[in-house]
């Protein structure tokens, strides 16, 4: 299960906002826009592609078309962060999502909402999730997509673990991850440390 890191110095400056305690809840929002816009074009990189041409006011011109079905599915909450940045780049993708809420106190994920658009076999699935921390929450999401038939899921995260990218190597090694970094630890509540706290929260004010 290959790990894309993404190295643009624009998304460790990004990171480096969304991590810093003092950042406020708006620049939370708009910095995490920004850094997914970043992230989401790195995972749409090897998008299929197809040749076609156009004709411009001289003279046709020849280049190539993504042809591919894009579905996004952001994890509910947080992944919300990241969708409009992904459809910003990717406006026709089809849209699914999937609500699921971390216990407090065992960190074990409880799926409360799923909805997949329908066909998705042949489509190129982007699951965005900011935070891959137990990795409990992104195996379960990749579990429902691969449920409704999709074969070609890619995940797309702001802040990586060790031990989400270790469960996800064992629960789903097909499934690439794209993230500018993977953190070390997790801290007995199973939050990323350093990672940047609760994602959701600051995202949404709720702290
Ligand atoms: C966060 C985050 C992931 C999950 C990661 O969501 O958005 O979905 O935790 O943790 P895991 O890898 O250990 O499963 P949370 O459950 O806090 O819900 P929220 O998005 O509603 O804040
Ligand atoms: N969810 C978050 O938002 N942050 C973490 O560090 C872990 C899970």
């Amino acid at each position: 299960m290959p790990v894309r890191l993404v190295d643009h110095p624009l998304v460790h400056d990004a990171l480096l906002t969304l991590r810093d305690h003092r950042t406020s809840s708006a620049d939370f929002r708009l910095t995490a826009r920004r850094i997914s816009v970043l992230i989401a074009a790195e995972a749409f990189r090897d998008l299929p592609t197809a040749t076609a041409t156009v004709q411009t006011v001289l003279a046709p011109a020849t280049g190539t078309r993504v042809a591919s079905d894009i579905v996004i599915v952001p994890v509910l909450r947080a992944g919300l962060g990241m969708l409009e940045a992904a459809l910003e780049i990717a406006p026709s993708a089809r849209v699914g999502y999937i609500g699921l809420r971390r216990d407090e106190h065992t960190a074990v994920a409880a799926r409360y909402y799923i909805n997949l658009p329908a066909k998705i076999h042949d489509s190129f699935v982007l699951l965005v999730d900011p935070m891959l921390a137990t990795g409990g929450s992104a195996a379960d999401a990749i579990d429902e997509i691969k449920a409704a038939g999709a074969t070609h899921i890619r995940m797309a995260c702001i802040v990586a673990s060790t031990e989400g990218v270790a469960t996800m190597a064992a629960r789903h090694p097909d499934v690439d991850i794209v993230t500018p970094v993977i953190d070390p630890h997790l801290n007995d509540r199973k939050y990323i440390v350093p990672g940047l706290g609760d994602f959701g929260d600051r995202l949404y004010g709720t702290l």
